[in-house]
């Protein structure tokens, strides 16, 4: 064997097709899954998208670095879907960019946190997480309450977002300012906002302060719709061709 190897070593264009060919095992390896996508990752035409406060909770999430700890992505493991629910489907992740699923898990998965816990309970555990969970290594977010969400460049966010496959409106991303604020605000006119984002859009208060729209706002919408834009885990599985 390593005499094979000593005389491909003297010939140096065998040695280069050689490197070729062991490198491009790997490629192939990598890139070949991806000629079956449209039959693997599964359609869900009712699938909804962020609205711009939970976008914006969304950034505040990426912000605070809380993927460094959570992950995104019930794995097809018997353990984790009797503990965290159905596993995560790809279209589930569809207009999550950057995706968030993560491999890392000093806390729990959250792919389907959304309604777990109330929202006093979420304010609560960002404000101090042993407060409700005394036991808890999770650092403490008390000042998102105080700090007033910046909602201005949110309709750039959308803009961009669409510019890679997110099918947000003209009207949305016009829109993005004020949706942001209505949806925090249950008294104000909140009728546009539906009319854009669906009837299941959750509209209150989310840190229980209705003053003002804060991150902590932004960052529990965000939370309680996690694994709720789309039913299809929650589907029984299609009939295989
Ligand atoms: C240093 C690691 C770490 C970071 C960073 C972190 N967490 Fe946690 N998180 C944990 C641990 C550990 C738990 C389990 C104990 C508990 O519930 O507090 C937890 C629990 C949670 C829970 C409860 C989940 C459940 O199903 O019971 C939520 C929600 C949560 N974290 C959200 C966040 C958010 C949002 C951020 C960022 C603002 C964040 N975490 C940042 C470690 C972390």
């Amino acid at each position: 064997m390593f005499g094979t190897h000593y005389r491909i070593e003297r010939k140096s264009i065998m040695l280069a097709v050689a490197i070729m060919v062991v490198a491009s095992i790997g490629g192939l390896i990598e890139i070949a899954p991806l000629f079956t996508i449209d039959d693997t990752v599964e359609s869900d035409p009712k699938m909804r998208v962020y609205t711009p406060l939970e976008l914006a909770g969304r950034n505040i999430y990426i912000r605070e670095g809380c993927y460094a700890c959570h992950s995104q992505m019930i794995r097809t493991l018997q353990d984790e879907v009797e503990r965290y629910g159905p596993y995560s489907l790809a279209v589930e992740s569809k207009y999550d960019h950057p995706m968030l699923w993560g491999s890392k898990r000093t806390g729990p998965d959250l792919a389907r946190l959304g309604g777990k816990y109330s929202d006093q309970w979420h304010t609560a555990h960002l404000k101090n997480p042993r407060d409700v969970v005394p036991q808890s290594i999770m650092p403490r977010y008390n000042w998102l309450s105080e700090s007033q969400l910046q909602t201005k460049y949110l309709g750039d966010d959308l803009r961009a977002l669409r510019a890679v496959g997110v099918p947000y409106t003209d009207a949305m991303i016009e829109n993005a300012t004020a949706d942001a604020v209505a949806q925090a605000s249950p008294d104000d006119d909140t009728a546009g906002l539906v009319k854009r984002y669906g009837e299941a859009t959750q509209i209150r208060s989310f840190d229980g302060d209705k003053g003002t729209v804060s991150e902590m706002d932004a960052l529990v919408a965000y939370l309680q719709v996690l694994g709720k834009l789309s039913d299809a885990a929650h589907q029984p599985p299609a009939p295989t061709k």
